[in-house]
């Protein structure tokens, strides 16, 4: 990512390395380099993406230092929280906060709690904090493709939306936005992002992720729908080592409804497929779906955990316009920092990405989500002149420039006192 500093490799099983920032160890894989005992590496998503010389390394940590531990103690001040749980929440947040696990009544209870929010908030972050840190991590997504088969109800590049300007990057053109991701702007993860856009064979895609993983050491994830299992297994061979592939929705018949032509089931068992070939999986939902209920949504949280992904991406329904759902009520900013916030009390050491769709709901839902228990952002690096192209939901599309993005998501990070140390394993 943007915002990384090498970490030094203090022990080493196998593929298994330890990876340590400042006396903190972090678990991680070295997938494809082969590190020593006292090596520098990059980690991303618990995955060794490169070694960096030992000299670069020390004068990067040099200059890092005392902001490390200044931002820990920023954490630690924040995250102490002065909002104390009362009334129906305050046996079931400490609960949580010892145990981990709650009832569905309970977890019910949390989303239909209209009080003491800021004490729900406080009690994720504070568990985000005593278990997985102040580590955060910055993935790139570039959406290389806005062409669809499918005709998602709601979605606004559903194939059946006739109104949208189609885009479809050539090889080339996906290869320049990784470079300038990656040499201009230092990410080291990064989402590939399209529609089920068959126009792109198997082979085609395997062939860029080769081409890619030719040129960087990254960590890359692939998030282009349902594809074989086979093809899948290609593009973790050619060095894609992530997949992100939502469920959407834990409820089978909405999920029908919603998704013409497609199951519920189809979609699982290619997500668990996809976690038995290796990926490092992120997977979710959207909320606030028309006619889901709140016992879909604890659905969704539980089966998310079940699925045991290596991050959570979940956000939002926004109503796009051009859709069958154009005039649904879409999710609030609460229905989002609820959803965020009951995910870490019964999932302690997930990895939460707090998604763009949160951005939408409000100037302020980045921060919010991260101080709600979440700990990851995603910016999006897709060329300028299809971004605003790519319109899965309305307001998604930032004209900022994308040096200006890097720079006030890092200033926000920092204000919170999140590190740029992997998450790890
Ligand atoms: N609101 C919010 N998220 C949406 N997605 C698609 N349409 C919408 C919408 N209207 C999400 C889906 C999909 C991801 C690429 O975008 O969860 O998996
Ligand atoms: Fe296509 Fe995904 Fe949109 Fe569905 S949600 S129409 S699969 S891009």
């Amino acid at each position: 990512m943007c915002y990384a500093i090498p970490g030094k490799v203090t022990a080493i099983d196998g593929k298994r390395v330890i990876v340590e920032y400042f006396g903190e160890k972090r678990p991680a894989i070295a997938m494809d380099c082969g590190v020593e005992a006292g090596e520098y590496v990059y980690a991303q998503g618990g995955i060794v993406v490169g070694k960096v010389p030992g000299d670069e390394a020390l004068e990067i940590l040099r200059i890092w230092e005392e902001r490390f531990f200044d931002l820990k103690r920023l954490d630690v001040g924040m995250s102490a929280g002065s909002a104390s749980p009362s009334g129906i929440l305050e046996p079931i947040l400490k609960k949580a906060e010892s145990s981990g696990t709650l009832t569905k009544g309970e977890m019910l209870a949390v989303l239909g709690a209209e009080e003491g929010l800021d004490a729900l908030y406080s009690s994720a972050n504070r568990i985000r904090r005593e278990r997985i840190d102040n580590a955060c991590c910055v993935h790139g997504i570039i959406e290389f493709s806005n062409h669809c088969v499918n005709n998602c109800l709601y979605c606004g590049i559903r194939c059946g939306n006739k109104g949208i300007c189609r885009y479809r990057m050539s090889g080339e053109q996906i290869l320049d936005a990784v470079d300038e991701a990656v040499s201009k702007h230092g990410f080291k993860a990064l989402v590939l992002q399209s529609g089920e856009d068959m126009a792109y064979s198997d082979e085609d895609l395997v062939y860029i992720v080769k081409r890619i993983r030719e040129r960087h050491s990254i960590l890359l994830f692939m998030s282009v729908g349902e594809r074989s299992l086979d093809c899948y297994r290609r593009l973790y061979e050619a060095g894609a080592y992530g997949a992100l592939l939502r469920f959407e929705t834990s409820n089978a018949e909405l999920y029908s409804k919603l998704r013409p032509g497609r199951k519920l089931e189809d979609r699982l068992s290619l997500i668990r497929g996809l976690k038995e070939l290796g990926f490092v999986l992120a997977t979710g939902f959207m909320f606030g779906l028309p006619g889901e209920s709140r016992k879909d949504v604890v659905g969704n949280i539980l089966l998310t955990k079940s699925l045991g992904p290596d991050m959570h991406s979940f956000g939002p329904f926004i109503p796009h316009p051009a859709t069958p759902l154009s005039s649904s009520v879409g999710a609030t900013l609460d229905d989002a920092l609820k959803a965020i916030a009951l995910t870490r009390l019964v999932d302690h050491e997930a990895k939460i990405l707090v998604t763009t769709a949160l951005e939408t709901l409000s100037p302020e839902a980045k921060r919010e989500g991260l101080l709600a228990g979440g700990n990851s952002l995603m910016i999006d690096m897709t060329p300028q002149r299809y971004r605003a192209s790519y319109d899965l939901y309305p307001g998604k599309a930032s004209s900022e420039r994308i040096g200006d993005t890097i720079v006030s998501t890092i200033s926000l990070l920092q204000s919170l006192g999140r590190a740029p140390t992997d998450l790890g394993l």
